[in-house]
């Protein structure tokens, strides 16, 4: 038992070292794996260019997109707590090709943004931006990733680098 327990702890021990020197990445993909029952920021399917922003990304203009929120996230998104989110924050944002593609429910390309602990990557505001449903492409820091996401993001800085959020759907009306 007990040459079985040390290499463990010795395990654990090298683990822990990892994570306080790479404290720049969220949590894997279990943590938005059941996004779908989340609050939805959009009031209905969003397609188009409504915030002037788009460029050809998130699939394009004809692109039906759905963003959720976790229980972190939703009281600041939905104007209840004021910005910046909390770390925990997830937005995962849907992108189906087109309409036929959104009604079908055909697999959508996923987006994703996690606040991380504060000082974690103050180049994004600690925002980690992920592309992908597995989590495997992410980026903090001045990594590719994150200054390509980051970089358009920036035009939403005034609510912290989100554009989804009930305030903008409010001036819409
Ligand atoms: C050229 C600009 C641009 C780039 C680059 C970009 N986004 Fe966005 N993103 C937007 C816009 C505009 C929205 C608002 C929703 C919409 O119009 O579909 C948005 C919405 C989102 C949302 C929902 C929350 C919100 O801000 O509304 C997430 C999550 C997101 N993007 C993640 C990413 C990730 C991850 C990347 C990099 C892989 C990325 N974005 C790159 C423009 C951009």
């Amino acid at each position: 038992m007990k040459s079985l327990t040390a290499p463990l702890s010795i395990m654990i021990l090298t683990f822990s070292g990892c994570m306080s020197t790479s404290p720049s990445q969220g949590p894997t993909a279990d943590a938005w794996n059941n996004y779908s029952t989340w609050d939805k920021a959009n009031p209905s399917p969003q397609t188009g260019d409504p915030t002037g922003f788009l460029g050809n990304v998130h699939q394009g203009l004809l692109a039906y997109r759905e963003i959720y929120v976790n229980s972190t996230a939703a009281p600041v998104n939905s104007g209840a707590r004021p910005f910046p989110y909390p770390e925990g924050s997830i937005i995962v944002k849907e992108s189906y090709a087109n309409q036929a593609a959104h009604s079908a429910k055909e697999t959508p390309e996923l987006t994703i943004m996690v606040k991380l602990p504060a000082g974690s990557s103050p180049e994004t505001f600690d925002w980690e931006y992920i592309m992908g449903a597995d989590g495997m492409n992410r980026g903090t820091g001045t990594s590719g990733l994150a200054s390509f996401c980051h970089g358009c993001h920036t035009a939403a800085a005034l609510t912290d680098f989100t554009f989804s959020t009930a305030a903008f759907y409010s001036q819409r009306r």
